[in-house]
């Protein structure tokens, strides 16, 4: 087949270009007959070229273009001039080529949906025809950057003296809270690996095995429900290093975060970034992630109604709840309907209700009015700043229910005055320190690690390690943009007493303990220094830095929600041949 190569790209031709004989290779965007001329506009990675034929002088040429339909991949010859009518809003506008010949590369089925920014398209559509629904520059713009980002890491990483190394993605199973991605073992039947969570164990290893600084930018695989921020398959930069204390990785991730923002954004973000204990991040925006791009604080109103005759209120006292609200400011115009969402949404996320007190033209008014005293609804209404215009929505709750539903709520009232739309365009960097070591899982009945079992308790808290573990503070670290979790990392327990001690603490047998650990628990017993890192999300990364909300725009070949990859259809069933081979029968 006849094909002439490209000599410029379809982004690149300037007015100076004018008069230049050039080819072009590409897909047709669309052609316009507009009787005395034909312009067809040719698209790649690069951007939109505009040629030109004029049927009056090349008949056979036109007749020849007329039979071009969308997609088709062309080669184009032509001579660069300048527009009659230039187009501002692309970087070729200006100019045009005078088409001269062209041959057809690859003709294209009729597209199921055209290939424009500007079309909103069904979301199913666009994975099963992926390759079409890339070709959209506004989504390859974003794959563009994850490219710029990926190559900052390196550099940046590799300056301080990283190192990058890979680890398998054939692993003994590392719980991360999640479930696991088996695959079974062909030459060990009955025998499973399991798809790395993360390379926690691995990078751990790399410490004691003298690698000092490691870094990697690595798949991992979770078993989980997904939402709008989560993948099965997900990306991490990876970070360990050794002989470090918190504020090392603190600097180093720090110093990421102020270079992507100024290379790919051109904003200089203000750094140390400010920090939050999980305990303080609950009482006073109820999330251990909070967006504080708002303020909107929880108000804590318990020890200021002590001896209340309010029922509700002297019963929560009385069995150590919580009263605490959130000043929705400038909504007491809400309708009875929208505080009755708001009420739904409590309830949604386990509470029994929400008391609402409005202030009207000085007048406060609500359903409980009525069963506080005068001095009562004053304190109230000194403590959550309610000035006229105001709602305050109050929970009564446990200590941590109460927290949660005012965070929630907290959320949907920026979304719902329109503070969100204001801040839009802002960035709120946070590190929310001291979690708890540990949580109870009612479920299991029993202890389980709050970050993971890798994670050193505070030296402080050791003594109460085994008599009040839900006291035990953890040196680990999580890193917040906007309200999202980015990262999470921690001080590792590179002493191998403590680490059995914790394993002991979430009820692992020794049976699993040695099954499980044994080989990390061994290494630890080598001289392992004292080590600690992070993870980043990079997904959650390229969102935020282009813009979107879904983790599916910045993933070239994501799943679904519920897993399923639309374009080449798996999860799927497999032949018998393969399942006999590895020794395994469905049970269905
Ligand atoms: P963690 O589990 O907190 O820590 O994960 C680190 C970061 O990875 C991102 N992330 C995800 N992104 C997309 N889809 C998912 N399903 C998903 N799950 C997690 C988040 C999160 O902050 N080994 C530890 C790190 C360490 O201790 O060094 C770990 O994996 O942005």
């Amino acid at each position: 087949m006849h094909f002439l190569k490209r000599t410029v790209t379809c982004g690149e031709l300037r007015i100076h270009d004018a008069g230049k004989n050039v080819i072009l290779n590409g897909w047709v965007h669309s052609i316009r007959d507009m009787g005395g001329l034909i312009f067809i506009d040719l698209r790649d990675r690069y951007g939109i070229t505009q040629l030109v034929v004029s049927p009056e002088t090349q008949p056979e040429l036109a007749d020849r273009v007329k039979k071009l339909k969308s997609e088709f991949v062309i080669w184009a010859k032509g001579t660069v001039r300048k527009r009659e009518s230039p187009n501002p809003k692309i970087p070729t506008g200006l100019v045009e080529v005078f088409l001269e010949d062209f041959g057809i590369l690859n003709s294209s089925e009729l597209p199921p949906f055209e290939i424009s920014d500007k079309v909103e398209i069904n979301e199913d559509n666009r994975l099963r025809y992926r390759y079409l629904d890339l070709r959209r520059p506004i989504v390859q713009k974003n794959f563009i950057i994850r490219n710029e980002i990926y190559q900052i890491i390196h550099k940046y990483f590799h300056e301080q003296k990283f190192i990058e190394i890979e680890t398998p993605f054939l692993t003994k199973s590392t719980p991360e809270g999640a479930r696991d991605f088996l695959v079974p073992s062909r030459l060990h039947k009955g025998k499973f690996y399991a798809l790395p969570q993360s390379p926690q164990l691995y990078k751990q290893i790399l410490m004691i095995a003298g690698f000092d600084r490691y870094v990697q930018i690595v798949k991992c695989f979770r078993d989980e429900d997904l939402r709008s921020d989560r993948q099965p398959e997900f990306t991490q930069i990876d970070v360990e290093m050794s002989f470090i204390d918190r504020e090392d990785i603190i600097s180093i991730t720090e110093g990421l975060f102020v270079r992507l923002w100024h290379e790919i954004l051109n904003i200089s973000i203000e750094h140390p970034f400010p920090r939050l204990s999980y305990h303080d991040a609950l009482v006073k925006y109820g999330s251990d992630k909070p967006d504080l791009r708002y303020d909107l604080e929880i108000l804590t109103l318990t020890e200021h109604l002590q001896g209340t005759n309010f029922r509700v209120f002297e019963e929560a006292i009385n069995t150590g709840k919580v009263i605490a609200g959130i000043n929705a400011k400038g909504c007491a115009n809400f309708s009875r309907k929208q505080i009755d969402e708001l009420v739904e949404i409590a309830q949604k996320y386990g509470g029994k209700g929400l008391i609402w007190i409005k202030n009207t033209d000085g007048t406060l008014n609500s359903p409980i009015v009525k069963f506080l005293s005068e001095r009562e609804l004053e304190t109230i209404k000194i403590h959550s700043n309610l000035e006229n215009g105001d709602l305050l929505l109050i929970v009564v709750d446990e200590w941590e229910k109460c927290y949660s539903i005012l965070g929630v709520l907290r959320k949907e009232i920026a979304k719902r005055n329109g503070t969100l739309d204001r801040v839009k365009d802002k960035f709120s960097f946070l590190w929310v320190v001291d979690f708890p070591m540990f949580e109870y899982d009612s479920e299991e009945r029993r202890l389980v690690a709050k970050h993971h079992p890798f994670t050193s308790p505070v030296d402080e808290d050791l003594s109460i390690l085994e008599t009040e573990p839900l006291k035990v503070r953890a040196k680990a670290y999580d890193i917040v943009v906007n309200g999202e979790e980015i990262g999470g990392g921690s001080l590792r327990n590179y002493k191998h007493e403590i680490q059995e001690k914790i394993f002991r603490l979430l009820k692992l047998s020794e049976n699993d303990i040695n099954l499980k650990f044994g080989f990390l628990l061994e290494a630890l017993k080598y001289g392992a220094p004292p080590h600690g890192g992070i993870a980043i999300g990079l997904d959650r990364l390229v969102m935020t830095l282009t813009g979107t909300d879904n983790i599916r725009d910045v993933i070239a070949f994501p799943k679904t929600t519920s897993g399923l990859a639309l374009m080449e259809n798996c999860p799927s069933a497999v032949d018998e041949k393969q399942l006999n081979e590895l020794g395994i029968l469905i049970n269905t």
